[in-house]
């Protein structure tokens, strides 16, 4: 019997992504640049190996597929799968389909998309980390719509279930399905880091030790902060070292890695001119954590930033407040930025569908991501933050947000994205804002001029400074 559909990297998510695609029933042949790790794969397939056709060249590889053929390359983003395209593309016919499933630069799609001809290209954004890939990941696709219906099938049988709909969707045309799955990482950054910043308040705030915030973040998984991420800190912060016994938090250096997706998102909003300020915050945080060296020295120099707070001036629920407050703006910042493109690219991204394939299997599943896919349905093109729904959340909660802010502020700990999500929520809805005076100083030293309140139908005046 011959292959369904073809894998290429047997990396984590390949091997993961292989055993969903096996135990769904498809028949599946695999290759791996190193045969090595091919043989390997197969003896963890256990029972499901006998679905799995392992092959040693890409020539039997390439043989083993059904016509029209389908192959997921699963290698790292850049060259790695231009190379492997290179490789392929004479080995395939016409109709044949590569999709990559890798964190590709949704430019680069867009490019592959172009070029594939006579075979076809697709971008597949693969979100939930390995045990998504294995479980059920959510997968946010991007290419000719021929392609996607080669292989929508599978995709629905492999993605996470969210009440009997898969999360799986064909987004748009070219680079758009990586193109989501980046502002979905930028998402990522900044849920994260403002999770991060109220670990730092009960750390350095309340003084508080790792297991006693795990029952904290476990009570805030049950209402309205429901989610994935929180779930997981929760569970982080209960665990102990195995090799020392103290807390793993403890233990981990604070210097954060990033591949990059997040500092991609923000490049593309400032090329958009869409504000994002919760995840340059994010990124920018990422980047100052891993400037230890620098920190030390400050920290002699200036003496150590945070000093504790007293215990009852900041409550449990003023922080939950300032969390869901500072999630909505993210998280509207980030539908904003989506809807940007998909005007600028002409992509017509269904937003609703967004929503909807991240309520499960990807790492920023949550239950707000619910109701902003019922939100976003009802008018997709109404900003989140004005939808009823979280408006009133908003309302609710900018005031824990500006407390929370304000007393971590006065305290010396750093919040930089809760704060500049408030920042932003300050400046959304002040109608007079102070940008008349950028544009005098603009007008003073450059001529650049400026219209007036009073006179509404002119603009390039100038004020009388110009001499
Ligand atoms: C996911 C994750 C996944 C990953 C990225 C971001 O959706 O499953 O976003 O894609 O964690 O590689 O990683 P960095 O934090 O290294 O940028």
């Amino acid at each position: 019997e011959q292959a369904e559909i073809g894998l290429i990297g047997l990396g984590t998510m390949g091997r993961n992504l292989a055993l969903n695609i096996a135990e769904k029933g498809h028949p599946l042949a695999v290759f791996n640049r190193t045969v090595a790790r091919t043989e390997e794969f197969m003896g963890e397939a256990g029972a499901l190996a006998r679905r799995i056709t392992p092959a040693e060249t890409l020539e039997d590889f390439v043989v083993a597929l059904q016509s029209p053929r389908r192959i997921i390359l699963l290698v790292p983003a850049g060259q790695p799968v231009d190379d492997q395209i290179e490789a392929l593309k004479p080995l395939l016919d016409a109709g044949d389909l590569i999709i990559d499933g890798g964190n590709s630069d949704w430019r680069d799609t867009n490019r592959r998309v172009a070029d594939a001809a006579p075979i076809l290209h697709m971008g597949l954004g693969v979100s939930g980390g390995a045990k998504g890939a294995r479980e059920g990941p959510s997968m946010m696709a991007g290419g000719p719509d021929a392609a996607y219906a080669m292989v929508a099938p599978v995709l629905e049988s492999i993605a996470a279930d969210f009440d009997g709909v898969p999360c799986v969707a064909h987004l748009g045309p070219g680079g758009a399905g990586h193109y989501i799955k980046m502002v979905h990482n930028g998402i990522e950054y900044a849920d994260m880091q403002m999770i991060a910043e109220v670990y730092g308040l009960l750390r350095d705030g309340l003084g508080m030790a790792a297991h006693e915030m795990a029952p904290i973040f476990a009570r805030w998984n049950e209402g309205v902060l429901q989610s994935y991420l929180i779930e997981i800190t929760a569970k982080i912060a209960a665990t102990a070292d195995p090799d020392t016994g103290q807390p793993m938090l403890d233990v981990i250096a604070d210097r954060a890695g990033q591949k990059g997706t997040g500092r991609w998102t923000v490049m593309d909003a400032q090329e958009r001119g869409a504000p994002l300020p919760a995840v340059e915050a994010a990124v920018m945080a990422r980047v100052l954590s891993s400037r230890y060296e620098d920190r030390a020295s400050a920290e002699a120099l200036f003496g150590a930033g945070p000093t504790s707070l007293p215990r009852d001036a900041l409550t449990e629920t003023m922080m939950e407040g300032a969390l869901i407050a500072g999630k909505v703006l993210a998280y509207a910042q980030g539908f904003e930025l989506m809807a940007a493109a998909s005007d600028g690219e002409d992509w017509a991204i269904p937003l609703p569908r967004v929503a909807e394939i991240w309520r499960a299997g990807c790492i920023i599943r949550s239950a707000m991501l619910d109701d902003m896919a019922s939100a976003l349905a009802e008018a997709s093109d109404r900003a989140l933050i004005m939808a009823p729904h979280f408006a009133g959340l908003l309302a609710r909660h900018h005031g824990a947000l500006r407390q929370t802010v304000s007393l971590a502020t006065a305290h010396g700990i750093a919040v930089p994205a809760l704060s500049s999500a408030l920042n932003f929520f300050d400046m959304m809805r002040t109608v007079r804002g102070t940008a008349n005076m950028l544009q005098a100083q603009r007008d003073f030293f450059g001529q650049h001029g400026f219209e007036r309140l009073d006179r509404p139908d002119e603009s390039g005046l100038h004020g009388p400074w110009a001499g």
